[in-house]
């Protein structure tokens, strides 16, 4: 029996603006088994919320699935009609969005938002639906839960509101929880809390969670397995462990530095990676890291595969290529220099 909820396999989404085509998703394939949470994090622009979308069937023109397929507990659900994708989203695949405010109908009490989800998911009557609506807002952690479900969103804070999104992602008890960075807007404390909160919740329901983030210290702290995406691909794919301690991407390790470090009382030091992201209306054909990697070299002209550094780790970079660290060894390859200088490198 395959232990695969997820299967995600050479997935490319398109946008058609009106400067080109934006290939914002450029062959990601990632899978997702039962009952794990699997962080994806990546720059900002990196394709994480598209891959997220396109996992829910939620792209809409100018965008465009253009390839790859996806199987969800087996099947392939690419192109279902709306009538089947109703019965999965929302159900057996949930997502909870990065603000919101922008998911929940401001002039519609809490309760009634969250009985609506509930009976038409689950087919429970009002009286039912309400005492369940009640019951998910107490598992999330919300005080007086008989009086809250009768306010309206701006009553609520933003932690708060994100809860109440979680517990309607969750009420329908679905299979997987896809997070979209569900503590960016968040302070500090209410974010360590969100975060206790899904783990706790993983631990009652066994939901598998995808959970999106810019942040690799937020992985650290819920994830079993890690991501790494950059300009729409898969760079680096592995156990926490693998990507924090044995990280074979210059990317994953770029990534690693920027991560606010505590020095003494509130102060932070950030490594930030140097230089932008690749133009994804006219993406470079070889590494989409080669602009900004400080170990590029001619090699990286032409597109890496994804090298197999052990079971479940996998790094799509040159330096993983036995060949060519025998060349780099000889000198035949340097490293070191953006790729504009490439060709002086060889
Ligand atoms: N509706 C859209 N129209 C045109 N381009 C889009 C649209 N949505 C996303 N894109 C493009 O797709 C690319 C990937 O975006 P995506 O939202 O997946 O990034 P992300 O990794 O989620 O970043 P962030 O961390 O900022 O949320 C970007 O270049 C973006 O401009
Ligand atoms: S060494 Fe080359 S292939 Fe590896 S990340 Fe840097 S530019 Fe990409
Ligand atoms: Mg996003």
């Amino acid at each position: 029996m395959t232990n695969r909820l997820l299967e995600v396999d050479n997935l490319q989404v398109s946008f058609h603006t009106r400067d080109g085509e934006n290939k914002a998703v450029r062959g990601v394939s990632l899978h997702i088994d039962y009952e794990e949470t699997v962080g994806i994090v990546g720059e900002s622009g990196s394709g994480k919320s598209v891959t997220a979308k396109a996992i829910m069937a939620l792209i809409q023109p100018p965008g465009e699935i253009t390839g790859g397929d996806i199987r969800f507990a087996g099947e392939s659900v690419i192109g279902l009609p709306e009538s089947k994708w109703r019965k999965i989203r929302g159900n057996r695949m949930a997502m909870v969005f990065q603000d919101p405010m922008t998911s929940l109908n401001p002039v519609k009490r809490i309760g009634q938002q969250m009985t609506e989800v509930i009976r038409r998911h689950r087919g429970l009557g009002r009286t039912e639906a309400l005492k369940e609506a009640i019951e998910m807002l107490r598992q999330v952690g919300i005080p007086e839960p008989e009086k809250r479900v009768r306010q309206y969103p701006h009553e609520f804070s933003g932690g708060m509101r994100q809860r109440v999104m979680i517990a309607m992602a969750l009420s329908c008890r679905p299979e997987l929880l896809i997070a979209d960075e569900p503590t960016t807007a968040l302070d500090v404390t209410i974010q360590a809390q969100i975060l206790d909160l899904l783990k706790e919740l993983k631990a009652k329901t066994n939901a598998s969670i995808a959970l999106i983030t810019h942040d690799l210290g937020v992985v650290a702290q819920v994830c079993s397995r890690v991501i790494v995406m950059y300009g729409g691909m898969v760079m680096e794919e592995g156990t926490v462990d693998d990507i924090f301690y044995r990280s074979k991407h210059p990317y994953t390790q770029g990534l690693l530095h920027s991560i606010p470090q505590r020095e003494g009382k509130g102060r932070t030091r950030l490594v930030p990676i140097e230089g932008s992201p690749p133009d994804l209306l006219d993406p470079p054909q070889g590494c989409p890291f080669r602009d900004r990697c400080p170990h590029a070299m001619t090699k990286c002209a032409e597109l890496p595969p994804h090298f197999t550094i052990g079971e479940g780790h996998r790094s799509m970079c040159w330096l993983n290529d036995e060949t060519v660290q025998a060349q780099i060894r000889n000198g035949s390859l340097k490293e070191g220099g953006a790729a504009s200088d490439g060709e002086a490198l060889s």
